[in-house]
C-alpha cells in the first residue's frame, strides 16, 4: 500500500520550508510535494479554519474542490471537530461524505495545528482507489505536518 519514501518527503519539505512562517506558502509547498509523491493521491490540499466552525479551501492540487465546509459536514468537518485523523477506506459508507469528485473511493484527512496548538485547518488527500491509505500514511503525514506547521520551519 505505502509507496511514498516518507523520509525523503520529509527532508524535501523541511528544506523547502526552512525559515518560512507564512501558512499559505507552507500549505502550497506541502500540497504540491505530497500530491506528486504517490500515484495513489489524486487530490491533496488544505481546508483552512476561518472561524465560526467553518473551513474554507486553501492551497491544493488536483481537480476543483468545494470552497466551504462547515465543521458539521463531511470527512473534513469530522477531522476539524474531533481533532483526530479520519482514515476512510470506502467513502461510500461514510454517511456525510462530500464528493468533490465522483471518482473518489477513499480518503485521509488530518487536523493541522500551529505552534500555539490552534487548529489552522485540515489536510485532505483523496484517492480513486479503495482502501488506498493505511495507518503508516496517517502517522507519517501527521508527523511531517507537525514538523512543518508546529515546529521546525516557522
Ligand atoms: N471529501 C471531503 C470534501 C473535500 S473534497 O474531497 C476535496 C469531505 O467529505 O469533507
Amino acid at each position: 500500500m505505502t509507496q511514498v519514501d516518507y523520509d525523503a518527503l520529509s527532508q524535501r519539505l523541511l528544506a523547502l520550508c526552512a525559515g518560512e512562517s507564512d501558512e499559505i506558502a507552507l500549505m502550497a509547498s506541502f500540497a504540491c510535494e505530497v500530491y506528486h509523491a504517490d500515484e495513489r493521491f489524486d487530490w491533496a490540499g488544505f481546508y483552512r479554519n476561518v472561524g465560526g466552525d467553518i473551513l474554507k479551501i486553501g492551497p491544493y492540487q488536483g481537480g476543483h474542490g468545494c470552497l466551504v465546509i462547515p465543521f458539521s459536514r463531511g470527512v473534513c468537518g469530522a477531522a476539524a471537530r474531533s481533532g483526530e485523523a479520519q482514515l476512510i477506506d470506502d467513502v461510500a459508507v461514510f454517511d456525510d461524505h462530500i464528493a468533490c469528485a465522483s471518482t473518489t473511493r477513499s480518503e485521509l484527512v488530518l487536523p493541522v495545528f500551529n505552534q500555539q496548538k490552534r487548529l489552522i485547518g485540515v489536510f485532505d488527500i483523496d484517492s480513486d482507489q479503495p482502501h488506498a491509505f493505511g495507518a503508516e500514511d496517517a502517522d507519517q503525514l501527521a508527523d511531517i505536518l507537525r514538523q512543518v506547521f508546529y515546529g521546525a520551519c516557522p
